[in-house]
């Protein structure tokens, strides 16, 4: 049998004093597309740096394809869409330049763009409905237009394992139906995908299944599960659904 597409196995990460993941551990099949909620703090975007081999785990190992991440990261084989708080939108990169980015790892050393570059760039940007911005400064997009932006560089780079940290964060309804419908194509193609949201009442929608953090994993099912009430009340410690009794 393949490896899983992500393997998180006793991850454990501080920042300092800070306890970002306390044995995170958790396995996500290859075309699934899995939702990742808790709340602010709980450790969402150090997972996703985690996976990425973006920090260090002080204890415990990352598998992506069976691989680690430094290198699947230079294969291009696994896309990250950082939350926004992530990016200097102020550097001087127009939306193709990002979306280019993706090709680097195929580039070779000069990173001189060939035709199949620019024509990779061309249809992932067509894919994401930014062919008209191709030439504008990132920093002047849209919320969602930033995500596309980032979400087409996946697509550029032909990952197939795509991490989105809050994709829908300051979007509206219509580019995130755009995007999570992008990322239910991508993951019949056969990507795996793991987002982050804060969004509980898309969560079905969105995802195949969920997984509830809170520095480590409460719970790992499908997405009607982790939204009872009361597993609700583990991770965020009140109802967030605004459905049952105060206490
Ligand atoms: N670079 C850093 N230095 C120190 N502490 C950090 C750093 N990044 C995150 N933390 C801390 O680690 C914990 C987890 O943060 P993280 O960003 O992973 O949470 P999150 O679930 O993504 O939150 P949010 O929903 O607000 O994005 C928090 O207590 C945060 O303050
Ligand atoms: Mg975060």
């Amino acid at each position: 049998m393949s490896a899983a597409a992500i393997r998180v196995d006793d991850v454990t990460v501080h920042y300092g004093e800070v306890l970002a993941l306390d044995g995170a551990t958790l396995t996500i099949e290859h075309g699934r597309v899995c939702g990742l909620v808790g709340m602010n703090g709980s450790g969402k975007s150090t997972l996703f740096k985690a996976i990425m081999g973006m920090v260090r785990p002080d204890t415990g190992s990352v598998l992506i394809n069976g691989h680690s991440p430094a290198k699947v990261r230079k294969t291009g084989a696994v896309g990250y869409v950082p939350q926004s708080e992530d990016v200097d939108w102020a550097f001087p990169l127009s939306v193709r330049d990002v979306v280019l980015m993706g090709r680097y790892g195929k580039m070779g050393p000069t990173r001189r763009p060939r035709a199949a570059d620019h024509a990779a760039v061309a249809s992932a940007l067509e894919r994401v409905e930014l062919t008209e911005y191709a030439d504008r400064q990132i920093g002047q997009l849209s919320g969602g237009q930033k995500k596309r932006t980032f979400v087409a560089r996946g697509i550029a780079q032909g990952a197939t394992t795509l991490l989105l940290d809050e994709p829908f964060a300051g979007v509206d309804k219509r580019s995130e139906a755009t995007i999570t419908r992008l990322l239910r194509e991508l993951a019949d193609e056969g990507a795996t995908v793991l987002v982050s949201t804060h969004d509980l009442h898309a969560l079905p929608a969105l995802a195949d299944e969920a997984i509830l953090l809170m520095r480590r994993v409460l719970m790992h099912g499908p997405p009607a599960d982790v939204l009872q009430p009361e597993n609700l009340a583990l991770a965020f410690g009140l109802d967030v659904l605004g459905r049952g009794e105060s206490a």
